[in-house]
């Protein structure tokens, strides 16, 4: 069992911090950290130089798309990674320039990439032969075009965030690689390179390894085969982050050791020098935020002792979806510890945090912190039970606290019916 004080440096709020944020913005509350993002980005940039000089890391803003988080990873440099028009838009109202994000997909529109083309997107990440085709009709030629490969690789995790091994819908797999470049090519494509993207929350990186290598070598293979020099390959994101104490994930310098080191090795004497890029989301941001709920109602039952918050499945579906296990914490602790479920508020089972150690008198009114939870949190909310979603907190770097979103309100929960009058 790995030692949970190890580099254990997850954001987390303090009682009295605590007690503040609740009774100003009320719970469930995300809360995010300035600085502790901050610190990250810098982390994974330095880290990723040090390996690769010029390496571009692009903030995947599917893992939270909250303006204020977009704005503050362009500020340190990032580019956008956008997955739909919806988080292009939202990058856009946060003030970063189209030209800096890329734009993801396996299935995007006609309309979707005319909006992206319209507004100059700074690069496409292509998915299929289809989807060259179609920005061809529509005129592709300002921007920048790659081509996301699908490795063959396994990686290590939850098979609902693999996307790399062989059966995927993503990418271009080895037998169409080589004629999509040509494709591209004979189209008059803006063909700069290629991308891969594995998996996510991967402790073991072996799979990012050798999405890097896989990119490297295909780089070559297509120079010598077809004429055409990549100068970009990105391998992605995917590095795991630390929800409990029994996920011991890579640093970020060993992390781009490992994985930049593959590229690097794979490249060398091949007269090859493109530019590297990444694309993590949830081991930038996922550490910097917790949630806070407070408590409801405690009923033991024979078997087990329920602990029910005022939020669930609804403001985190990761447990429902993958199984994920999060570190809960009380903001008071003066009695010793005993064993408790914690469940949501929602007509599922809707249990979030299975078996985990609180005080033994734990009560209504109290606060409880989830950590880890700034990533595939808010970005996955929703309205179930018509439940508002809930508001978000930035804890600033000079200790005061915004809020950078505001909770639903019931008019806009009931906003887009649409009710006919002899229904009424
Ligand atoms: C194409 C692509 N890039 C980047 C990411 C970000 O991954 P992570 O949040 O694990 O770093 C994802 C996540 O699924 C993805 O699909």
């Amino acid at each position: 069992v790995p030692d949970e004080s190890v580099r254990d440096d997850r954001f987390r709020l303090d009682a009295e911090t605590a007690d503040r944020l609740a009774a100003e913005f009320g719970t469930p509350l995300y809360v995010i950290s300035e600085g502790h993002f901050r610190s990250r980005i810098r982390r994974y940039r330095a880290a990723f130089e040090a390996e690769w000089p010029g390496g571009q890391v692009a903030y995947a803003s599917k893992a939270n798309s909250t303006l204020a988080v977009l704005a503050i990873a362009a500020s340190e440099g990032c580019q956008i990674d956008v997955a739909s028009e919806g988080e292009l838009r939202a990058a856009q109202a946060a003030g970063v320039e189209p030209a800096r994000c890329h734009f993801h997909g396996n299935n995007k529109t006609a309309e979707e990439l005319r909006y992206a083309l319209s507004q100059g997107i700074g690069m496409v990440v292509a998915d299929n032969e289809s989807e060259l085709h179609l920005l061809h009709s529509l005129g592709i030629a300002a921007t920048k075009l790659v081509l996301r490969l699908a490795p063959g690789v396994d990686p290590k995790t939850d098979a609902k965030i693999s996307t790399g091994q062989a059966d995927t819908k993503f990418g271009f797999g080895s037998g169409g690689a080589v004629a999509a470049v040509e494709l591209c090519r004979s189209l008059g494509l803006p063909l700069i390179g290629f991308h891969c993207h594995v998996g996510s929350q991967l402790i073991d990186p072996e799979a990012q390894r050798g999405g890097a290598e896989y990119l490297a070598r295909f780089a070559i293979e297509v120079r010598d085969r077809t004429g055409f020099t990549a100068t970009y390959l990105n391998f992605g994101g995917g590095l795991g982050v630390r929800y409990t104490g029994i996920d011991a994930p890579l640093t970020f310098e060993e992390y781009n050791r490992i994985a930049v080191g593959a590229a690097r090795e794979a490249l060398a004497g091949s007269g090859l020098d493109p530019v590297l890029g990444q694309e993590p989301g949830r081991s930038l941001i996922a550490e910097s935020a917790v949630t806070l709920y407070r408590v409801g109602v405690v009923k033991p039952v024979p078997q087990r002792t329920y602990v029910s918050v005022d939020g669930g499945l609804s403001d985190n579906p990761r447990p429902a979806m993958y199984g994920a296990r999060y570190d809960v914490r009380a903001l008071r602790d003066e009695a010793p510890p005993a064993r408790f479920t914690v469940s949501g508020k929602h007509c599922e089972t809707d249990l979030l945090f299975l078996d985990v150690e609180l005080p033994a008198d734990i009560r209504p009114g109290d606060l409880l912190q989830v950590l880890t939870t700034g990533a595939y949190n808010a970005t996955m909310a929703s309205n179930y039970n018509r439940y508002p979603r809930p508001a978000t907190a930035l804890l600033r770097e000079d200790g005061s606290a915004v809020r950078v979103q505001r909770r639903e309100t019931w008019d806009e929960m009931l906003a887009r019916e649409e009710l006919p009058e002899d229904l009424l």
